[in-house]
């Protein structure tokens, strides 16, 4: 009932409301409510809405679905979005220093088909803030993951060590269009030299973020960095961060496409992926998932995990408990 009302409250009344407004005006409202907790709270599914336990290598996750890093940089209200009943949240990416981030606007809304364009390059207020922020984070329904910038070795090494402690892994993104430094890890020498630098210090999960393929030519690419990935002894894989597209409603002209439009992609990538590393490796699947049946033919394609950001902004909080009921339904009667 409480989710009915919810769903009638974002879909016919917020969302037409925020949609008046710039995205970046519209996000910062978000996070203003979201820091709200007590609203989210009583929003908060019941533990007998969702039964999906699921497994992401030796963690054990209340259901598959999490979600993807970018939406809480700041690690400001992860508590909030947990309530929405995800199996996981990913605060970040967090970067060593404080950054502002690209020139605006940078981020694009297409309401015909349902997609965000981005080029936000990092906005945040770094390490020692999201340290603090996570120390402090006692409310956890399910895992908490972080993710960290591959800017610089020793940077990445820094969050790494000071966030380790207060999370349940670690996802190093290796991927963001949106910023200069991180495609030095494109190149296999650096990202192995980067890898086995954090596979020495690190004591939980370690999962690499890779940059999305739409044809052979970048397929070999993006595998070979998986291979480095696999080889390094990393705990898993997440495919994929956006996809690079060029906007010139964007001041930098350029940024990272996502939404349901990009999951065929993602359908594609998932099988190629997996049959390259093979079963030991976890595979998180990102990249357009709005639906319970999208969730699912994600995870038959051989993903261990799906995670989204764009569909919670388009469908509401309440997409969350919907594609775990749905994927619930569909897995019941597989
Ligand atoms: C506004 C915005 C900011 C993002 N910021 C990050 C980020 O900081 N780090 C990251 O790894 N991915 C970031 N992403 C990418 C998402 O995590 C995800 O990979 C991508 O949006 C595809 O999933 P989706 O279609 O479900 O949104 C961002 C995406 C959006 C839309």
């Amino acid at each position: 009932m409480r989710w009915l009302l919810w769903g009638v409250v974002f879909r016919w009344i917020f969302r037409p409301v925020i949609f008046l407004f710039p995205p970046e005006t519209a996000m910062h409202g978000g996070e203003k409510f979201l820091k709200f907790r007590p609203a989210w709270y009583l929003l908060s599914p019941t533990r007998y809405e969702i039964n999906l336990p699921a497994k992401m290598g030796d963690l054990n996750l209340r259901n598959p679905v999490g979600l993807a890093a970018g939406l809480d940089k700041k690690c400001e209200y992860l508590a909030s979005l947990a309530d929405l009943g995800f199996g996981y949240v990913l605060g970040g990416t967090v970067t060593y220093n404080p950054r502002p981030g690209n020139p605006k606007p940078r981020v694009i809304r297409n309401k015909k088909d349902k997609s965000l364009i981005n080029a936000l390059g990092f906005p945040g207020d770094g390490l020692t803030n999201a340290i603090t922020r996570l120390s402090n984070l006692t409310h956890r329904p399910g895992k908490v993951f972080v993710s960290i910038a591959a800017l610089d070795d020793d940077d990445a090494l820094k969050c790494l060590e000071g966030l380790e402690p207060f999370v349940d892994a670690i996802e190093l993104n290796i991927s963001s269009p949106n910023t200069l430094g991180i495609r030095k890890y494109h190149d296999s020498n650096a990202l192995s030299k980067l890898l086995s630098t954090l596979n020495q210090k690190r004591k939980k999960p370690i999962y690499i973020k890779l940059p999305p393929f739409t044809n052979e030519q970048e397929a070999e690419l993006i595998l070979s960095l998986a291979q480095v990935c696999k080889k390094s002894g990393v705990s898993g894989l997440t495919v994929a961060n956006t996809l690079p597209v060029e906007d010139d409603r964007l001041a930098v002209g350029r940024g990272g496409l996502s939404g349901r439009v990009i999951f065929d992609n993602l359908l594609k990538m998932i099988p190629t992926v997996r049959s390259e590393v093979g079963n030991g490796l976890v595979l998180n699947a990102c990249g357009g998932i709005s639906s319970g049946a999208d969730a699912y033919a994600a995870l038959r394609a051989g993903a261990d995990t799906v995670q989204l950001y764009t569909a919670l902004v388009f469908e509401g909080p309440k997409v969350v408990v919907d594609i775990c009921r749905d994927l619930q339904i569909l897995k019941l009667n597989a």
